[in-house]
């Protein structure tokens, strides 16, 4: 399997330090999360892709907003730092040891009545929400990308926005691969590109980022 580098790394950092730096809230994340789950905490969209998510929210008064995996919550308390009042977000998350350092991260960055945590497996979570939502973020388990795709278009509003995480993922998409994240990855972005339903733009930050928008 060959990787690539998506842009050079002297590039990213000086991205990243040329954007607004993230909450006291978000830096705790950030901590606590590589204490609990060290080898994990790439996992984090972190500071450029986080802060992007917060401003497609506020330019889009986004005030219902669904996530698809929940991790230590960074990404969930950077768009909900950036709701209106009133404003919801609901998080899936398959793992209770995730969804639990999440809990109470969301509670410290003061943002517990705006958030609902929900665990499960999100194919299942997802059959039991209403939509319509302004803004999906998807960031759960790669294989079943195509699968939330196919969910999440009737639960978004037409002008609503999708947003997909990791659709590089690494380069690898540019191979043919048995692997089943690259695989699965390479389906949902022909599955999205072709979709009269929506249009799209598929950015290189970090490990590739999709925003997509539902225009019928
Ligand atoms: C890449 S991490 C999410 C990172 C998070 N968005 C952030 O920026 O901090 C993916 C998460 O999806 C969860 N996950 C994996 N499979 C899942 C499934 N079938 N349903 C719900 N969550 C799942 C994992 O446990 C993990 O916490």
């Amino acid at each position: 399997v060959t990787t690539r580098l998506i842009s050079d790394p002297a590039v990213e950092d000086y991205a990243a330090r040329h954007t607004t730096p993230p909450s006291q809230a978000l830096i705790r994340v950030t901590t606590a999360t590589h204490v609990a789950f060290s080898p994990q905490a790439g996992m984090i969209v972190g500071t450029v892709e986080g802060r992007l998510l917060a401003l497609l929210v506020a330019v889009s008064g986004a005030s219902r907003i669904l996530e698809i995996g929940t991790f230590t919550g960074y990404s969930a308390i950077a768009m909900a730092e950036a709701l209106p009042a009133g404003g919801k977000l609901t998080t899936l998350e398959i793992d209770p040891e995730h969804a639990a350092v999440a809990t109470s991260l969301v509670e410290a960055a003061g943002v517990a009545d705006r958030v609902e945590i929900v665990l499960g497996p999100a194919i299942e979570s997802l059959r039991e929400l209403e939509g319509p939502f302004d803004l999906v973020f998807i960031d759960a388990d790669k294989p079943s990308y195509p699968d939330y795709f196919e969910a999440v278009v009737p639960l978004v509003r037409p002008g609503g926005l999708i947003v997909a995480d990791n659709v590089l993922w690494s380069g690898q998409v540019l191979d043919e691969s048995d692997d089943p994240s690259t695989a699965a990855l390479r389906v949902f972005n022909h599955l999205v590109l072709h979709d009269p339903r929506v249009e799209c733009a598929m950015l290189t930050i970090r490990d590739g980022v999709t925003l997509i928008r539902r225009i019928a």
